[in-house]
C-alpha cells in the first residue's frame, strides 16, 4: 500500500479528518480534506462529524481546534512545528495595559499560545481583524502579538487608539522592499499581493493586502494575469491549481515557514497509526481560551 492509501484506510478506521493550512507542503495539501487559512480552518474545526482531527499546521492551530472541540482528539503530525510569533507577548504586559488604560480590549491574533488567548478579550485572524476591531465597543485596543497586522488595522480604524506589542512573524518580516522592486522590474505588469504580517513599507507598495485566502481569491477573480506574491511560498500550490493560466512570482528570497514544512505525509501516517502527539489542555485554561475564540466566531459571522 502507498502512504496515501494507508492514510485513507486509517482515516476510515479511526474516523479521522485532515485539516491543512495553505503553507504546508503540496504533498500534504493533496491529502487534506479541508485546506484554508487560519480563519477558515478555525470555522471548519467546529462541527466536524469525525472524532479525530489531524491538524497539518503549527501548534497554535491544533490548540485552537482542541479549545473549540474539547471532546475530540486532535493530533499534530509534528509536535515541534510551532509559530515563533505565537510566543511574542506576555501575560504580565497584558495585565499592566489593563491597569493603564480604561476601556481597553485585548485583541489577540489567533497566532498565539492558549496562555495568551486566556488573557485576551477576543481573537482575530488576518481575514477578520478589521471587521472585529471595528465591531468592538472599546476605544483602546492592545493588539497582540503582531505589530505589523496591528499597524495595518490601526490605519483603517482612526476612531480607535492602538497600543502596540513588539511581536512579528519572522517569515513575513524578512520581506524586502528592494526584492519586490526587483520583481516588479522583471514583471512590470504584475500586481503585488501581500499578507498584512509584512512590514508597513511592503504593504505600502502593494496593490492588495489580505489574508492567505484573500490573496488567493483576489488572484482568481482579478483580470490581471501576473502577480508578485508576498507571503509564504506554500500558497503557490493553490494559486496554480485555481489559476492555471496565470503566472505567480515570489521574491528572490522566497518566504518559507520551516515549521509548516515539517509536516510530511509520513508523519501524518505515523500519528494516525499511533495516536501520538495528541493536543491536551488543562480544562480551566481551555475554557478561558475558548471565550475569545468563540467571540471571534460570533463577531465575524
Ligand atoms: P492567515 O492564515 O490568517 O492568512 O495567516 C497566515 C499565517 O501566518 C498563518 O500562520
Ligand atoms: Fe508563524 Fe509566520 Fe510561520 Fe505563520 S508563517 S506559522 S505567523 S512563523
Amino acid at each position: 500500500m502507498t502512504v496515501r492509501e494507508e492514510i485513507e484506510q486509517l482515516k476510515k478506521e479511526k474516523n479521522a479528518v485532515i485539516l491543512a493550512h495553505y503553507y504546508v507542503r503540496p504533498e500534504v495539501q493533496e491529502l487534506a480534506d479541508y485546506i484554508g487559512d487560519s480563519f477558515y480552518l478555525s470555522k471548519v474545526a467546529v462541527g466536524l462529524k469525525e472524532q479525530t482531527i489531524v491538524f497539518c499546521g503549527v501548534s497554535f492551530m491544533g490548540e485552537s481546534a482542541k479549545i473549540l472541540n474539547p471532546g475530540k482528539t486532535v493530533l499534530m503530525p509534528d509536535a515541534r512545528a510551532d509559530c515563533a510569533m505565537a510566543h511574542m507577548a506576555d501575560p504580565e504586559t497584558i495585565r499592566r495595559m489593563r491597569e493603564t488604560y480604561d476601556d481597553l480590549a485585548v485583541v489577540c491574533y489567533i497566532n498565539s499560545t492558549a496562555e495568551l488567548k486566556r488573557c485576551s478579550d477576543v481573537c482575530v485572524t488576518s481575514a477578520n481583524a478589521l471587521k472585529i476591531v471595528k465591531a468592538l465597543p472599546n476605544r483602546n485596543i492592545f493588539f497582540i502579538p503582531d505589530r505589523n497586522l496591528a499597524h495595518y488595522i490601526a490605519q483603517m480604524t482612526p476612531e480607535k487608539h492602538f497600543v502596540y506589542n513588539k511581536g512579528f512573524c519572522p517569515v513575513h518580516e524578512q520581506m524586502q522592499v528592494s526584492e519586490i522592486r526587483k520583481a516588479k522590474e522583471e514583471h512590470p505588469d504584475a500586481l503585488v499581493l501581500t499578507h498584512p504580517e509584512c512590514p508597513e513599507e511592503v504593504l505600502e507598495m502593494s496593490d492588495y493586502v489580505g489574508s492567505t485566502s484573500g490573496i488567493i481569491d483576489y488572484a482568481e477573480k482579478s483580470d490581471a494575469s501576473e502577480f508578485i506574491i508576498c507571503t509564504e511560498n506554500g500558497v503557490r500550490y493553490e494559486l496554480e491549481k485555481r489559476c492555471p493560466d496565470k503566472r505567480f512570482y515570489f521574491t528572490e528570497t522566497e518566504p518559507v515557514c520551516e515549521d509548516m514544512k515539517m509536516i510530511t505525509p509520513e508523519k501524518i501516517l505515523h500519528v494516525l497509526r499511533t495516536g501520538e502527539n495528541e493536543v491536551t489542555l488543562e480544562e480551566t485554561a481551555r475554557v478561558e481560551a475558548e471565550e475569545p475564540l468563540k467571540r471571534m466566531l460570533e463577531l465575524a459571522r
